[in-house]
């Protein structure tokens, strides 16, 4: 069992085993809720910070792709978007999607960006999401801003904290409160977490240490969609998002807890439901950096 202290090394190939693993087949299986989303906060970023055409873009942590495409059109024929992603099934299914759909001006790559990025120069480093796992940040975004043409951009959505994504958050305490933190495991956890870079200070520290400029974050809060009903929402609650994690990370050792976990959540999420589906607080920071000197 894990519970020893490792080096960053060790910890993002344990969170790139963890994507290309469970993960993987956790976002396979809530795709249809999570792109929507997550969509409308990346859609909301593309619109402030707009690829123009021609442009070189590259987009990190890439996912099944559908940011890449969405930018290969914006950029146009003459410009390219280049997806990278370090779990090789994302990057086989957003090969294969991007084929079927015949977008000659995206391609992907299998990459670690902790480790390196592909050769730019890139006008803007865009990310949805994407950004929030590395073990090492400042190694990574050095990456990226070595990376990025003079004048260029980082444009990255990352959640903000936890008490403004109420959804999350409950869930996340619900399932501490009944299962409580596994203090050790045999699976493989996704890094730091999806709210490592929460803390506006603490983000634009990282982007300075890297040696990004004229940081600003937008604040963005837009509900998202979490289940077309409450047993859905349930459902992606108990796979994805801290509370999935922790359940994730317990195993076995917590299945006799979790028709209690489902309940606690029932009688939560039942508050959230709307005409469409079950609504949840989301918010984001939109971050804009420039690669400086
Ligand atoms: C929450 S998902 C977001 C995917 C996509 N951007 C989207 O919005 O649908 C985070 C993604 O970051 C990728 N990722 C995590 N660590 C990474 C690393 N060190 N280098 C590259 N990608 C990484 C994961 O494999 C995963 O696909």
């Amino acid at each position: 069992m894990r519970s020893t202290t490792r080096s960053s090394v060790d910890e993002n190939a344990e969170a790139i085993a963890a994507w290309d693993g469970p993960l993987y087949d956790r976002f396979v299986r809530f795709r249809h809720i999570v792109a929507g989303g997550l969509g409308q906060h990346g859609d909301e970023a593309l619109r402030l910070y707009p690829p123009e055409p021609g442009q070189r873009v590259l987009d990190i942590g890439c996912g099944f792709g559908d940011t890449t495409q969405r930018i290969a059109a914006l950029v146009g024929p003459d410009g390219e978007a280049v997806g990278v992603d370090a779990a090789p099934r994302f990057i086989d299914t957003a090969r294969r999607e991007a084929a079927e759909a015949a977008i000659g001006n995206a391609r992907f790559e299998v990459v670690d960006v902790q480790d390196k990025v592909p050769p730019g120069p890139f006008e803007l480093a865009f990310s949805r999401f994407g950004t929030m796992f590395f073990a090492n940040p400042v190694a990574a975004f050095r990456n990226v801003r070595q990376a990025l043409a003079p004048g260029g951009r980082l444009v990255m959505v990352v959640w903000r904290r936890r008490i403004d994504n109420d959804c999350l958050y409950r869930a996340q305490m619900i399932v501490e409160q009944i299962v409580g933190r596994p203090e050790e495991y045999d699976e493989p956890t996704c890094g730091p977490g999806p709210f490592s870079m929460a803390d506006a200070d603490v983000t634009t520290d990282i982007l300075r240490h890297a040696g990004f400029t004229e940081i600003v974050l937008h604040r963005c809060d837009l509900p998202i969609m979490i289940g077309a009903d409450v047993e859905e929402a349930i459902d992606m609650m108990m796979a994805l998002g801290p509370a999935g994690e922790i359940l994730r990370l317990q195993g076995d050792r917590a299945v006799h807890l979790h028709d209690e976990v489902r309940q606690a959540l029932r009688s939560r999420l039942a508050e959230l439901v709307r005409n469409d589906g079950v609504l949840g607080a989301a918010s984001t920071w939109i971050v804009g950096a420039t690669p400086g000197g």
